[in-house]
């Protein structure tokens, strides 16, 4: 059983069904009517635009019976094998994962002879500045002197690593980053088609998160229908951008109190390139800071959520003010800096570069006001019935999980627990949510909990599940309920509506 990804299943098979890129499909199509075919076409452009996309629909275009042509029928053998990416001259490759001369020369073996099914062969080459040095030789050979019936359509994020000799044998076209208008009018089309209860306002901040990439905004909009049960709404997105924001953030916090600028500048491309609202992310940060700052002076703000209490320690409360101070002036500057990577960089190392006073003088480390306040309790490894589902709900704030994973966890059931096998049930319509880093997450806290090494297995079904985060729904809404009930009771309530003709409006009281 398998959730088909937005991104996938929403994938344009036409040029009019792309969002942007205008001028660039206006100079192809109007190439492919004039049959003023370049044999080598270059497309270029951050992750997520439409290269890929892009140069598969030129396949068809290139390829389909009824002729060259800007709108392939979709119906003929062509156009369906192309689709159904099983089209025997499309040679599609991931350079990155075939960067070895090897397989370029594998792949340009047959270049000579005519294709077998259409009127031309093409190499899609996405990623292509992947390629060995080696490689790139061996695909100019080719590209220099290419056959008639041969035409390279290549694909890359980052065209100053191809070699000019590449370039200057290709037709570039650069994609732009999409508008977060185009991407929020494409979220509410497809959540329109999809029947899905969504709020505009969601759509738009998921829009603005996904920083120009139409297969970002996909995958978070799948995460969150995931996390909001099925509907998108405000509250939920900002709540799991936040989260996400808080995840990425950790450790990259963890190499700011090492200090280790290496480790930073990593985490920060790292960041860059899943979870690229730079703007969200120094929010975030400045929330974590307010927070850590509030614990070491009050530690009990912080007994819920693992993730300060372990940063507690790491900064003093003079560094803590200090970066809280830098991070929210660099608020201004991150609007005015070309990138926001590079405004988010420039702000840690601004972070790294002042140093404390109270370093200077050579303190030895103990000295350095480190908070005295926090006495964690061993913990006691626990005992699981094994006999009873609903003891999840206990075991849940026992994993000190935060932001996403506990997101995950909360969405889960237990099934078992086999000996060092734990194996949980997750809904279909929560799927998405699943990721590799947070089961690993989820693992390393279950092992600490039930004290040995344990073994995740998560197991998707369609069923619907009494989930901790399903019962807490339910629980709300009685509260919610009784609130209402207790509202609408009040005497000096029912003497306003009388007296004005008026209505609760009970939504606001959620
Ligand atoms: N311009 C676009 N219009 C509509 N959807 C797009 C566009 N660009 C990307 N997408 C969506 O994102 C997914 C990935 O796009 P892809 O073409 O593989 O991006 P790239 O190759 O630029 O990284 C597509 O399947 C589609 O759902
Ligand atoms: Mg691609
Ligand atoms: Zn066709």
């Amino acid at each position: 059983m398998n959730y088909q990804a937005l991104a996938r299943k929403w994938r344009p098979h036409a040029f009019n069904d792309m969002v942007g890129q205008e001028p660039i499909l206006r100079m192809l199509a109007n190439a492919l009517l004039q049959q003023r075919i370049h044999h080598a076409y270059l497309f270029t452009g951050t992750r997520g635009v439409g290269k890929t996309t892009l140069a598969r629909i030129l396949a068809k275009c290139l390829n389909c019976e009824t002729g060259i042509t800007p709108t392939p029928c979709d119906a003929c053998h062509a156009c369906r094998a192309v689709d159904a990416g099983q089209f025997l001259d499309l040679y599609e490759v991931d350079a990155a994962s075939r960067t070895r001369v090897e397989d370029t020369r594998e792949l340009l073996d047959n270049v000579l002879y005519p294709p077998t099914q259409g009127r031309y062969k093409i190499y899609l080459i996405d990623e292509v500045h992947m390629l060995s040095n080696h490689s790139f030789n061996a695909l100019l050979k080719t590209l220099e002197e290419p056959p008639e019936h041969v035409k390279f359509l290549l694909a890359t994020t980052d065209p100053k690593r191809l070699p000019i000799t590449i370039l200057s044998r290709c037709l570039q076209f650069h994609l732009k980053h999409i508008t977060p208008e185009q991407i929020s009018n494409r979220l509410q089309h497809i959540c329109q088609a999809e029947s899905l209860t969504y709020e505009a306002p969601a759509l738009e901040k998921l829009a603005k998160a996904a920083d120009g990439s139409m297969r970002d905004a996909l995958s978070l909009l799948d995460q969150a229908i995931a996390y909001g049960h099925g509907s998108v709404n405000k509250n939920d997105v900002q709540t799991m951008l936040g989260s996400m924001a808080q995840d990425d953030l950790l450790p990259l916090i963890e190499a700011l109190a090492a200090k280790d600028g290496r480790i930073i500048f990593a985490q920060i491309s790292h960041l860059a390139e899943h979870a690229p609202d730079f703007q969200q992310v120094l929010e975030e940060f400045i929330n974590l800071f307010h927070r850590i700052a509030i614990a070491q002076i009050v530690p009990e703000t912080a007994s819920e959520d693992a993730a300060i209490t372990a940063l507690l320690t790491r900064f003093t409360p003079e560094e803590v003010q200090l970066y809280y101070q830098i991070a929210l002036l660099g608020r201004r500057d991150l609007a005015l800096s070309p990138s926001p990577q590079q405004g988010f960089e420039m702000i840690m190392l601004r972070m790294l570069a002042f140093k404390l006073k109270t370093e200077w003088q050579e303190t030895p480390a103990e000295t350095i006001a480190t908070p005295k306040i926090i006495t964690t309790k061993p913990v006691e490894p626990t005992k699981i019935d094994k006999s009873d589902k609903n003891e999840w709900r206990d075991i849940l704030p026992k994993l000190e999980l935060s932001g996403m994973a506990y997101a995950l966890a909360s969405n889960c059931v237990l099934d078992k627990i086999e000996g060092h096998k734990v194996i949980l049930s997750l809904s279909i319509l929560h799927q998405p949510m699943l990721n590799p880093k947070l089961k690993e997450r989820l693992t390393e806290s279950l092992s600490r909990v039930l004290n040995q090494p344990v073994q995740l297995e998560i197991n998707i079904t369609s069923e619907v599940l009494a989930t901790p985060s399903k019962q807490q729904q339910q629980e709300n809404a009685h509260q919610l309920d009784a609130a209402k009930q207790t509202i609408l009771k009040d005497p000096k309530i029912q003497q306003l509506l009388e007296m004005y003709d008026a209505t609760v409006d009970v939504e606001m009281l959620k």
